[in-house]
């Protein structure tokens, strides 16, 4: 009924102003932009990233691109290397032309250059303290173990405690969780680098540390019943099955080792 009336309504349309030479003039009035000729922030980012880190960079699954403190430690590179290329093995697409995407190098620059006026404190000089974007210290996964106990635990327990789940960390880069524990998430109440730590500031080593013990609870075979297990800790069920050291790592053990029997 709806379909017939939508047709009505059109034919009656087409007999009052002639359709067929209307459609092309409307055409030429209003020209459409080409995609790749759109180098306007706001429908660049609502049509490429919104649905990820939020409709205003915030409270999106992924994390907040509108967070001061995340634009201080992402340089213009950096911002455009990640959108240029995107960050392999996890969510994050590559959208430059030149990694098979679909973005120009100017809507690229369209992006990092809107999301800077948007979304970052102008003039404000990076705090001397703040641990660097990456670095190149060795992270000691039980010492970062004990700073979360001490200082992680009182927020992430029961329901917060996930971010120490196999099956979240695997949705998550190193690169990712170190962002998140320097900048915080502000949109989701997770501090940052200078009150994180019951209130005082962490350092470079301390945020290596930690990002190494989380590294080390993921799992080759995230949200799976039997082998979630943090690397290389065989279960009792993969003991039964006696199989090889390296296959425990892979995780793929109970298929292959049943139909070796
Ligand atoms: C399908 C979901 C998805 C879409 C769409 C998406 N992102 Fe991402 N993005 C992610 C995830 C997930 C990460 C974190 C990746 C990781 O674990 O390192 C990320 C990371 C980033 C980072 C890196 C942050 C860092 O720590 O270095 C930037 C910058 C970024 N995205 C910008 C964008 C922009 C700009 C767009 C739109 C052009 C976009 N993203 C679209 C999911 C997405
Ligand atoms: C003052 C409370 C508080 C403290 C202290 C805190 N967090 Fe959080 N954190 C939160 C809240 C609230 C969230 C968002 C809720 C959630 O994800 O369950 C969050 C989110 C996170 C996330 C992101 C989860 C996501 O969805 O992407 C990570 C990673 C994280 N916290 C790690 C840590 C680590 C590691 C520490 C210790 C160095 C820490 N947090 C200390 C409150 C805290």
């Amino acid at each position: 009924m709806r379909t017939f009336l939508a047709a009505a309504s059109l034919a009656a349309g087409c007999l009052l102003s002639g359709c067929g030479s209307h459609l092309p003039r409307m055409n030429s009035e209003q020209p459409v932009t080409r995609p790749d000729q759109l180098v306007s922030f706001e429908p660049l980012y609502a049509q490429n990233c919104s649905a990820c880190h939020g409709s205003s960079g915030q409270g999106g699954p992924a994390l907040d691109l509108n967070n001061p403190v995340l634009q201080q430690l992402l340089d213009d590179g950096s911002l455009r290397r990640s959108i240029q290329d995107g960050v392999a093995g996890t969510l994050m697409p590559a959208f430059g032309e030149s990694a098979g995407g679909m973005l120009t190098d100017a809507q690229v620059d369209a992006l990092v250059k809107g999301m800077r006026a948007r979304w970052a404190t102008q003039g404000t000089v990076r705090p001397v303290q703040m641990p660097p974007e990456t670095t190149a210290l060795i992270g000691n996964a039980s010492h970062g173990e004990q700073i979360y106990q001490v200082d992680c635990r009182s927020c992430h327990s029961g329901a917060r405690q996930r971010v120490t789940d196999p099956t979240y960390l695997a949705l998550v880069s190193d690169q990712a969780l170190r962002a998140i524990l320097i900048a915080g998430r502000p949109d989701i109440g997770h501090p940052g680098w200078q009150t994180v730590a019951q209130g005082h500031a962490v350092s470079d080593q301390e945020v290596t540390d930690v990002v190494a013990y989380l590294a080390s609870r993921r799992s080759m075979t995230p949200g799976q019943p039997y082998a979630a297990q943090p690397q290389g800790e065989p279960t009792t069920m993969a003991a039964e099955h006696k199989p090889t050291t390296e296959k425990q790592t892979t995780g793929r053990t109970t298929e292959p080792s049943r139909m070796e029997k």
